[in-house]
């Protein structure tokens, strides 16, 4: 027996137009695949907010800075070893003479790991840092 319901909901028609809009844009083949992957990463994101500190999450986090920066290169690093149980895998993308690109997996207690990723994204010079939150997808069905 399969565990796929359908399920039908009321929607305003511009609103679905719009959804639809997106859905297409991003490459979905599907309403039901984009429905899907808003429930997941809504819970994800009630996941991280209902974390124990302690609790194991995974963080990606990204950030560009421009390695000439005086001392910058430097902080970020010991930064990263200051934590270094928590630093999964970094990944370091020279964009150009001057631009780094660096890309941070960061897994364990979701406390140390969003303070480490706030941490780095918030030193003086980094010029663009983002996090995604995500999980180990081990309770996601
Ligand atoms: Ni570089």
């Amino acid at each position: 027996m399969s565990n796929l319901i359908r399920f039908g909901v009321s929607l305003d028609r511009e609103l679905l137009k719009r959804f639809d809009d997106y859905l297409s844009e991003k490459g979905y083949e599907n309403r039901s695949e984009g429905i899907r992957d808003l429930i997941r990463d809504t819970l994800v994101r009630r996941e991280w907010e209902a974390a124990d500190p302690k609790e194991e999450r995974m963080v990606v986090v990204s950030i560009v800075y421009d390695h000439h920066e005086s001392d910058l290169p430097a902080k970020l690093t010991e930064l990263q070893h200051e934590q270094h149980g928590v630093v999964h895998s970094a990944l370091h993308i020279h964009l150009d003479r001057h631009k780094c690109l660096e890309i941070l997996v960061l897994r364990g207690a979701a406390g140390a790991i969003l303070d480490l990723g706030n941490k780095l994204i918030s030193t003086r010079g980094v010029r663009h840092g983002k996090m995604i939150l995500t999980t180990t997808g081990k309770d996601l069905p």
